[in-house]
């Protein structure tokens, strides 16, 4: 490997998290209630009923958590604010309590000399908005994004400098507007694209504030980006395969980065009648909002292939089993449809493992985009087991993440300008909609569905490697 190229020096070391997910005091200091508090009470929809009421109580441990990063070495942290802790209601009166505890966060970071990230909005909608006027559904959820947007740059702007403005879009509407797993739980193709287009709109307002409130910081969405490999060498799955990466990737990230929508998915849409409502103005506010970096949350590819015109459609579910093998196909009738990617090893939910797919997709970004990259996720959901000695001997995790690594790396060495890379996640956490049994720490939490959870930290295996690697600025991979 000696023709690899080195880390940058100034390399982002990090790992990331979301506040629903670590922060638990769901109701604590004013805290409003969100479209997640809500949500997961609705009996069925997360395994064995589980909620972020408590989560890992990263709220009251916060110190704790830092203290941890700070011997790991970690150089940068990256979270979200729950918008709900700000505003209750969305907009109107500010939370102080809100605000006080990520000021406190921001501090503790940089005394440890930990550079914060700051996600803006991670999925946890104020309720008080969905009530309103059905949160993303509605234009005016711009005008309270930005609202929002500008009292963060205005407390925390002075020190934190890097900023993540909508964690996964392409997720949080997916699932959201077509699958109906995650809030609001609706599925209606014609909405899905609104919505995408409102909160474009509100991604762009918010870069466009930072400029004037934040000049000296950098900014851009995280994409949870898959990109699309073709089945076969037919021509037809390769085609599927350019459907499926511009329909269900450069849908979002050509309007991040240009402000357009690509050209034959938009002619598809209109044909079918599920192309967004566009006002006078949009375009030009768009183009406004030009990211200084692309946020990459890269997990894994997807394979296609044809779909015929009466074949599987995206309403399909992802595998919320733990057990390989329950994944379903889902697609787009006429354009495209995923199958299962048979080179590659796939984990207990079915999520392949494929690190040269993260080489690819940093390239295929670099030279699509030509913006800087920060891989804003990327990580290992597994079933940890406490051995009798009390040790979590994660070597599955180590390795994920030392082949990812090595990918980022070889792409660095390709011309790729990288940031940094965030492990999802630090301290295991709520997994949405898989409770506390998919783990992706490297610190284990005690915290369970079930029995005993005192919520005590215990460093995994990982956790020794990771600080190896951040020392050595990546050196022995
Ligand atoms: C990303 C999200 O989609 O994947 C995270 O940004 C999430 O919030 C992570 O936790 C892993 O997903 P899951 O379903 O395994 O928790």
């Amino acid at each position: 490997h000696e023709n690899l190229k080195a880390f940058p020096e100034n390399f982002l070391w990090g790992a990331a998290s979301a506040a629903y997910q670590v922060e638990g005091a769901w109701d604590v200091d004013g805290k409003g209630v969100s479209n997640w508090d809500k949500f997961v009470r609705i009996p069925g929809k997360t395994f064995k009923g589980t909620n972020g009421d408590v989560a890992v109580d990263h709220y009251h441990r916060y110190k704790e958590d830092i203290a941890l990063m700070a011997e790991m070495g970690m150089k940068t942290y990256r979270f979200s604010v729950a918008w709900a802790r700000i505003f209750p209601n969305g907009s109107g009166e500010v939370n102080e309590k809100g605000l006080a505890f990520y000021n406190d966060l921001i501090d503790e970071l940089l005394e440890h000399n930990i550079e914060p990230i700051l996600t803006i909005y991670h999925w946890d909608l104020p309720q008080a908005l969905q009530d309103k006027y059905g949160g993303w559904e509605s234009r005016e959820i711009v005008e309270d994004f930005r609202n929002y947007c500008i009292t963060l740059y205005k407390a925390y702007g002075d020190r934190v400098k890097y900023w993540v403005s909508l964690n996964e879009q392409n997720i949080f509407t997916r699932l959201g507007y077509q699958t109906a797993m995650h809030p609001p739980g609706v599925k209606d193709d014609k909405l899905f694209y609104q919505v995408n287009h409102h909160a474009s709109l509100a991604n762009a307002v918010a870069i466009k504030e930072f400029r004037t409130y934040v000049p000296d910081g950098k900014i851009g969405p995280s994409f949870a980006y898959s990109p699309a490999y073709a089945a076969t060498s037919k021509p037809e799955d390769i085609l599927a395969a350019e459907n499926a990466e511009e329909l269900s990737n450069h849908w979002w990230m050509d309007v991040y980065a240009w402000g357009e929508y690509p050209k034959a998915s938009w002619e598809y849409l209109e044909r079918k009648g599920l192309a967004p409502q566009v006002e006078k103005g949009d375009f030009a506010l768009l183009k406004e909002g030009k990211p200084d970096f692309m946020g990459v949350n890269y997990y894994q590819t997807t394979t296609f292939e044809k779909n015929p015109l009466d074949g599987v459609t995206m309403e399909g579910t992802f595998n919320t089993t733990g057990k390989k093998g329950t994944m379903e196909d889902t697609g787009i009738p006429g354009l495209f449809k995923t199958i299962t990617n048979e080179n590659l090893e796939r984990t207990n939910w079915d999520w392949n493992i494929d690190p040269q797919g993260l080489r690819i997709g940093l390239r295929r970004i670099t030279n699509r985009y030509g913006l800087p990259i920060l891989i804003s996720e990327n990580g290992l959901g597994e079933y940890d087991k406490v051995e009798e000695d009390g040790t979590i001997q994660d070597g599955y995790r180590i390795e994920y993440i030392r082949t990812h690594l090595k990918a980022v790396q070889e792409a660095i060495t390709d011309g790729v300008e990288m940031i940094g890379y965030c492990v999802w996640s630090f301290t295991d956490l709520l997994s949405w909609l898989n409770g506390f049994q998919k783990r992706y720490g490297f610190v284990y939490v005690n915290q369970h569905e079930e029995g005993e959870h005192d919520l005590r930290r215990i460093k995994k295996k990982s956790f020794y490697w990771y600080k190896e690697v951040i020392e050595s600025n990546g050196e022995n991979l």
